[in-house]
């Protein structure tokens, strides 16, 4: 492994959050589909010794992009830089970056759908023939000059693939998304971190914690870190079922995995609009949350456990919802 450099505004310590992070392919537990593939095009992309093309992971917010973007540079063996598509503001600020890469290294531009319009141009012949055109000088001296670039890899990472621009979707060789956790594999990944912080943990907290963790890793881990605490400070740090129980009523979490803003999001949807039709904004104006949060982070999980539901005229409440509604939220 060679290692990694972080963009200023990214730097951040070895944290437990990264040592909870896999390294390589073989200790990512989920999204078998994108493994395989991955796995299939760097082994293709070292036997021709060339650098792997462009990668897009998109998906909802905790699912592992960023990690898999480090492990495609693990299993390359090479560099990753990381960047965000809104820390870089003026075209200097990607020449700089594309200037600095090494030969192979991988780049990753985390919310890429952020980037702004002038420094995508740039990216567009950047990613197809490895060279920049920049401007020097101002007015009527002015004059383009050419910049070649190593060859390298952009993993681009996005939670709104919508809306990226065709021309720059286009750009990219290897287009994956991920998808939600399923419990098993939740469960697993809890298993692995437990190892990592060597705790101890009961089965039936294994599973108790996996169906409440949104079908997302991030949110499994930095539950299970609170957990961890109440078993600590209340039991002896033997982590069971009841204090599963004791800490995620603590936190607010139900026994879906939903939080106080999905419980806003419902309530509002029954109570303010009698079950729906209701358009985002309104939705968003009425309870007092960013309507792309509410989009990004919320809704994609409310979709896919059939809590809401999305029609041509907005948002409604389903069956199952309704019954959420009526049995754990109603007079709460
Ligand atoms: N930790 C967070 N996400 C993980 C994953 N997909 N596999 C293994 N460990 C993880």
């Amino acid at each position: 492994m060679k290692g990694r450099i972080f963009d200023e505004e990214e730097s951040f310590s070895e944290t437990t959050e990264m040592m909870l992070r896999p390294q390589f392919l073989n200790e990512y537990i989920g999204q078998e589909k994108i493994k395989n593939n991955l796995a299939i095009y760097i082994e293709a992309a070292k036997k021709r010794n060339e650098v792997l093309d462009h990668v897009l992971l998109f998906g909802p917010p905790g699912l592992g992009k960023t990690t898999l973007a480090t492990i495609i540079a693990n299993e390359m063996g090479q560099n990753i830089k990381y960047t965000s598509g809104p820390s870089l503001e003026k075209q200097g600020d990607l020449v700089a970056l594309l200037t600095s890469l090494n030969p192979g290294d991988i780049l990753f531009i985390d919310e890429i759908h952020r980037l702004p319009k002038i420094i995508e141009e740039i990216l567009y012949s950047a990613l197809e023939d490895f060279c920049v055109d920049i401007i020097v000088g101002k007015d009527e001296t002015s004059r383009s000059i050419r910049v070649d670039l190593v060859p390298f890899t952009l993993v681009g990472a996005t939670t709104r693939v919508g809306d990226l621009s065709a021309p720059l979707r286009d750009r990219f060789g290897v287009i994956e998304r991920l998808d939600f956790y399923n419990e098993d594999e939740l469960s697993q990944i809890i298993v692995r971190s437990c190892h990592v912080f060597n705790i101890k943990i009961e089965d039936d907290a294994i599973i108790d914690l996996a169906i409440r963790s949104r079908g997302t890793p991030r949110i499994a881990n930095r539950i299970l870190k609170r957990v961890r605490d109440f078993a600590q400070v209340k039991n002896n740090s033997l982590i069971n079922k009841e204090i599963v129980d004791a800490s995620l009523l603590a936190l607010g979490i139900d026994n879906l995995g939903l939080d106080y803003v999905d419980h806003k999001i419902i309530k509002c949807i029954v109570e303010s609009f009698k079950g729906g039709p209701v358009g985002l904004n309104a939705l968003a104006a009425t309870i007092g949350e960013d309507a792309h949060t509410i989009e990004d982070m919320y809704e994609p999980y409310l979709l896919q456990k059939n809590i809401i539901k999305r029609t041509q005229r907005g948002r409604t409440i389903s069956d199952l919802g309704y019954n959420h509604y009526l049995n754990s939220l109603k007079d709460f």
